[in-house]
């Protein structure tokens, strides 16, 4: 298959050397490196094609690779294979600025996309923080600040180009089909949406853009309880207010914040706010906000107006895994991903920090709260063994948790390799035999990045 690999995307197309299958055996999750037996870096879709083509008739895995930042262990090669690098196929082909849409590579990441939208008055929306190819996104059905007001990568997404497993080349709206809405058959742009590379190699996807608001204003603002904070959270959203982002921080999250990033904020639960709309429309939303806070007991606001302070405001956010983990030199950063309906959130936060505490471990809270998504970031020691196995139990009962709720094992991290068994608790034995169904059918052989999101088939059991 190598030299049948070489003829298809080049002599320089082709790794096998240890350090960089080792570059694309992990991402930044806890899960154990699993390098590929090989990396290719295709440049086109032909050649995507035409090396799962090989791939195929020599039964090899294929993994998929974005930029590796997703959280769940999504690119180990847990069964070898051949990782697909997507980094050189990185265009930014068919922008629409007076349709709102723009069809992006899956080498491209979303700093790079509205790098380039920058002086066309768009914008696109969905950030993780992490600088993510925007297909990767789309794999793992990502979201992030602003998700409350724009949407995930689900609502985003309007059509995909995939390569299936035996190198089919298929678009799932139809090819070059872009309208805002359709009634057009089944969504098979949503079921690749968040399949993790389980179902196929996406190699185009075009997005929704948005206008870049008129005017932009952050806050910061701190309470004297974790229920006053999500309180507010959930007034504001009941009043009608689109509030662009609001994120929750725990009063030990702030506080490594606060180190990392040289702030000076309280140490008490706190809010980071965003507005977003023309100078009217923020008087009215901030007005509106700061009656709510204030009612809950909210300090006053401060302020993050110009461009400057707000970078600053949101760099020290989006930070927060590497805040986490500082304080603990020589730990890793682990983080869990549950989300409720939001009349939950009070609850599970509550219960879970009282986790927290018996078990002494070290979990500073990070929230898209508006969606009643939180994660807890552990800092845990990769070396220790046990602390290890409490953080594992402690997210399986902050996950159990969530589902007890009616909510999910995962806001927007995606399953991998370590919420398998959570998955089929969430849906249940039916829905997961339609999924292994469509798996099957797509995928017959289990080539493509096998070991993820499904639980390996015990033979004739019925789970
Ligand atoms: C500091 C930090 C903060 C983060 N915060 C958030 C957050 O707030 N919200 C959030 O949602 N995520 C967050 N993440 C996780 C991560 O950024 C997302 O999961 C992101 O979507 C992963 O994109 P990627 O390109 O790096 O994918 P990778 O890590 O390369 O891959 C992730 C999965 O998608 C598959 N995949 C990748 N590309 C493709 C493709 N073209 N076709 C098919 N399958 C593919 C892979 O096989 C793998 O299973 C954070 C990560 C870090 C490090
Ligand atoms: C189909 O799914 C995509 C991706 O999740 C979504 O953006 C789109 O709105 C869906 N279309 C319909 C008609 O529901
Ligand atoms: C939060 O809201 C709940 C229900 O609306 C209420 O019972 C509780 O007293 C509130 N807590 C605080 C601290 O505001
Ligand atoms: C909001 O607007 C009303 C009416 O203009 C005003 O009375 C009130 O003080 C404002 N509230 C805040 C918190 O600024
Ligand atoms: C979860 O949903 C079920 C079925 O609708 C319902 O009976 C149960 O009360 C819900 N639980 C919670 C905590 O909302």
């Amino acid at each position: 298959a190598l030299s049948t690999f070489r003829s298809i995307c080049g002599e320089d197309g082709v790794s096998l050397a240890t350090a960089v299958r080792e570059q694309h055996g992990k991402d930044e999750s806890v899960h154990r490196c699993r390098p590929p037996d090989v990396v290719v870096f295709p440049r086109c879709v032909e050649e995507v094609s035409a090396l799962a083509k090989v791939c195929h008739d020599n039964r090899l895995p294929m993994i998929p690779f974005g930029t590796g930042t997703g959280l769940e262990g999504g690119v180990g090669a847990v069964k070898g294979g051949v990782c697909f690098s997507l980094r050189k196929m990185n265009q930014i082909l068919d922008f629409h600025q007076e349709d709102f849409d723009v069809t992006v590579e899956p080498g491209v990441t979303r700093k790079a996309l509205n790098a380039y939208l920058r002086d066309t008055g768009l914008w696109f929306p969905v950030d993780p923080g992490a600088d993510a190819s925007l297909c990767g996104m789309a794999a793992s059905s990502a979201s992030g600040t602003n998700a409350v007001r724009y949407g995930t990568m689900r609502e985003n997404v309007i059509n995909l180009e995939v390569v299936l497993a035996d190198g089919t080349i298929i678009h799932t709206a139809g090819k070059g089909r872009r309208p805002r809405k359709t009634s057009a058959g089944y969504n098979l742009t949503n079921l690749f949406v968040g399949s993790e590379g389980t179902l196929g190699i996406i190699t185009k996807a075009t997005l929704r853009l948005y206008g870049i608001p008129e005017a932009t204003v952050s806050a910061v603002c701190s309470f004297p309880s974790v229920q006053a904070a999500v309180n507010s959270t959930v007034q504001i959203l009941q009043a009608g207010v689109a509030i662009a982002r609001i994120e929750f921080l725990d009063d030990v999250m702030i506080n490594a914040c606060n180190m990392f990033s040289s702030l000076s904020y309280p140490v008490t639960p706190t809010l980071f706010l965003e507005f977003h709309g023309s100078e009217q429309s923020l008087a009215e939303q901030v007005n509106t906000t700061e009656e709510i806070t204030q009612a809950n007991g909210g300090s006053d606001f401060q302020w993050a107006r110009d461009a400057e302070t707000r970078k600053r405001l949101w760099k020290a956010r989006h930070d927060a895994w590497y805040a986490a983990q500082a304080l603990r030199p020589g730990c890793k950063a682990y983080s869990t991903d549950v989300c409720v309906p939001i009349s939950q959130l009070p609850q599970i936060i509550v219960e879970t920090k009282t986790d927290l505490i018996e078990n002494k471990l070290t979990g500073p809270i990070a929230g898209h709260v508006g969606d009643g998504n939180f994660h807890c970031l552990m800092v845990v020691d990769p070396n220790d063994p046990e602390e290890l196995r409490r953080v594992h139990l402690f997210s399986e009962r902050l996950a159990r948790r969530a589902l007890a709720m009616n909510g999910t094992c995962t806001g927007e991290h995606g399953v991998g390799l370590g919420k398998r068994a959570l998955l089929y608790e969430e849906m249940g034995s039916m829905t997961m035999q339609v999924m292994q169904g469509i798996k099957d059918t797509l995928d017959p052989n289990n080539l493509m990045n096998p070991g993820k999101v499904l639980l390996p088939r015990e033979p004739q059991s019925e789970k």
